[in-house]
């Protein structure tokens, strides 16, 4: 029972306009109490050459009133319908509750892939806040597409290939201890990194031994090729760790080394399109027709650099996959970079590279210092999470929560809150870190959410034994139910706009408000009290088990879980 289809048919049967234009034209009334659906008559008006508000009138008065429509009415230019409220929560109340964790799912995406390339850090590199900025979003866009019947790949383009492989062979051999390494792999790797530049600064010829090692990591030297894979390894095991405690997993891990042997096929392909030219010695693709820095290939000592390997990525990427869209989750300071090598795929005349995405996201600020590893103050990822694990349990604690398991509890809760925290604005707005707001059980947070969660689990397992499977819906036709069943319905619809415009926030959104609309629907409509009449009782709880599951399913497509009870 589709209650926009009925109106639209309804317009349509009434008036010259096709299906698709009265859909097109249809809106929600800003305000619930000017309807639930409305029509702008003010196309018609060069059609019927009459004044909107006219065409309204008359259209009101002609429009009969049946079962699905309580009552049309003519408001300035629009006709405003008012829905049957009985009717409309019983079918969203029944078809929510019959979907288990399915509510809001779609085959738009049937036989379509989309690539999701995400988080990406730098082996032997801190795994810092904005590779965790790049995670929340990317895993949630990856559940989103998922939901819509999206074949999805989630990609993690590790860097782990460039020249700073040879300083940190060359710093491994002089200064490296493996059970000290192994104790604290990247602190220590990063140690002996830093080390190897002050002391190069000092020795210059430094600088040729790590050359010299590079050359010997692309030659395919055994010695080097083995402790190149031990430090990527070692760095994968923490980050790993990491990717545990958030829930977070990937199909792919190829990052730029695997590229580094199909970067000759790139060159010859630019060059033989003839878009290569010399320029200090390297070798670039002019784009100052586009107003752009030229795209560098080829550096004068015939190293490739970054684009280049990009280029080599997207191309395996088109041949492997065939992909309907392949999407970037990395920082807006590479968004020049992004730019520069979607140029020459476009003029190298490949059509998909149209289908290629960058989607950015802002900087990361805690209490106001910006987080960069090239500014020494690192915030480290655990440190974050294991933080806001802690202080969210000493907030249960406080609270004098009953929750079983608390330690299980704080975790979810804890790491749900920094997700959230990633997913709440659009995302190229930068975000200023504060405990305060992520662990606010009131504000806008992912503890509110879960917590309005929890109550209404709480009040489904008092119900234990009620069967309110058959409910009748007359009886809970309040404001607050209609309204909170209404958002219940438009859950597709967020998760749709999230994948068009790649913002998981409207999915953030979405929950943060329906949760919202529950605590007014579960404050102002008495459930378990003994004076509610059963009839009543079973219409309320249909309504709270079908908002606790849509609030379940529209956090997991944040990455963000639940729990029983808080
Ligand atoms: N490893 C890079 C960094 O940490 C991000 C990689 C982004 N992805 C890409 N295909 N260039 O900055």
């Amino acid at each position: 029972m589709n209650f926009k289809e009925h109106v639209i048919k309804k317009i349509v049967d009434m008036t010259e306009l096709d299906r698709e234009a009265v859909e097109k034209a249809i809106e929600i009334p800003p305000d619930e109490k000017m309807g639930d659906l409305a029509f702008p008559c003010f196309p018609l008006a060069k059609i019927m050459r009459k004044a909107p508000p006219v065409i309204a009138q008359e259209l009101a008065g002609k429009m009969s009133d049946d079962d699905m429509i309580d009552k049309v009415q003519a408001a300035g230019g629009y006709l405003n319908f008012f829905l049957n409220r009985e009717k409309l929560i019983s079918a969203a109340v029944t078809a929510v509750n019959a979907s288990g964790d399915d509510w809001g799912k779609s085959d738009i995406g049937a036989n379509r892939t989309v690539l999701v390339e995400y988080s990406s850090p730098n082996i032997a590199k801190p795994f810092h806040i904005g590779h965790l900025f790049s995670t929340a979003v990317g895993n949630s866009l990856a559940k989103i597409y998922a939901h819509l019947g999206y074949n999805v790949q989630s990609l993690n383009h590790l860097g782990d290939w460039g020249t700073q492989f040879g300083k940190l062979i060359s710093a491994y051999k002089r200064w490296g201890d493996r059970e000290i390494i192994e104790k604290n792999p990247i602190k220590e790797l990063l140690k002996i990194y830093v080390r190897f530049h002050e002391e190069a600064e000092k020795y210059p010829e430094l600088e040729d031994e790590a050359r010299a090692e590079f050359k010997k990591l692309e030659d395919g030297d055994a010695e080097a090729t083995e402790l190149w894979k031990y430090f990527r390894d070692i760095s994968l095991v923490e980050y790993n760790r990491v990717y545990n405690m958030l829930g977070v997993s990937f199909d792919s891990y190829n990052g730029e080394a695997f590229y580094s042997d199909k970067m000759d096929e790139i060159v010859d392909i630019l060059r033989d399109k003839g878009l290569l030219e010399e320029s200090d010695g390297a070798q670039v693709v002019d784009l100052s027709e586009l107003n752009m820095p030229p795209c560098i290939i080829l550096k004068s000592n015939g190293a490739t650099i970054y684009a280049t390997r990009d280029i080599a990525a997207a191309l395996y990427r088109h041949r492997t996959y065939d992909f309907y869209k392949n999407i970037y989750v990395v920082g807006t300071t590479q968004a020049l970079h992004f730019n520069q090598f979607f140029s020459v795929m476009k003029k190298a005349g490949w059509d998909w590279a149209d289908n290629c995405i960058h989607v950015g996201f802002g900087l990361v600020r805690f209490g106001g210092k910006s987080l960069s590893t090239r500014h020494g103050d690192i915030v480290y990822l655990d440190d974050v999470l294991n933080e806001s694990i802690e202080k969210t349990r000493d907030i249960i604690e406080k609270n004098n929560s009953n929750v079983e398991n608390k330690d299980e509890a704080a975790k979810k809760i804890g790491i749900g809150a920094v997700l959230y925290t990633f997913l709440k604005n659009s995302r190229e707005k930068d975000i200023d870190l504060s405990w305060d707001t992520m662990l606010d059980f009131e504000g806008e947070s992912a503890p509110y959410c879960q917590y309005g969660y929890a109550r209404g689990r709480s009040i489904l397992r008092k119900a234990e034994g009620i069967d309110y499977s058959n409910a009748d819906f007359s009886k809970a036709v309040s404001d607050e139910a209609y309204s909170l069943v209404k958002q219940l319905n438009a859950f597709g619809d967020a998760v749709r706009d999230a994948a068009e415009k790649n913002e998981p926030f409207y999915v953030n959104r979405y929950v943060t408000n329906l949760t919202k609309s529950f605590n007014k629907f579960y404050n102002t409509n008495p459930i378990m009290k003994d004076d509610v009449d059963m009839d009543t009782k079973k219409a309320r709880l249909a309504i709270v088990e079908a908002t606790t599951r849509v609030i379940k399913t529209a956090l997991s497509l944040l990455g963000i879980e639940t729990v029983e009870s808080m």
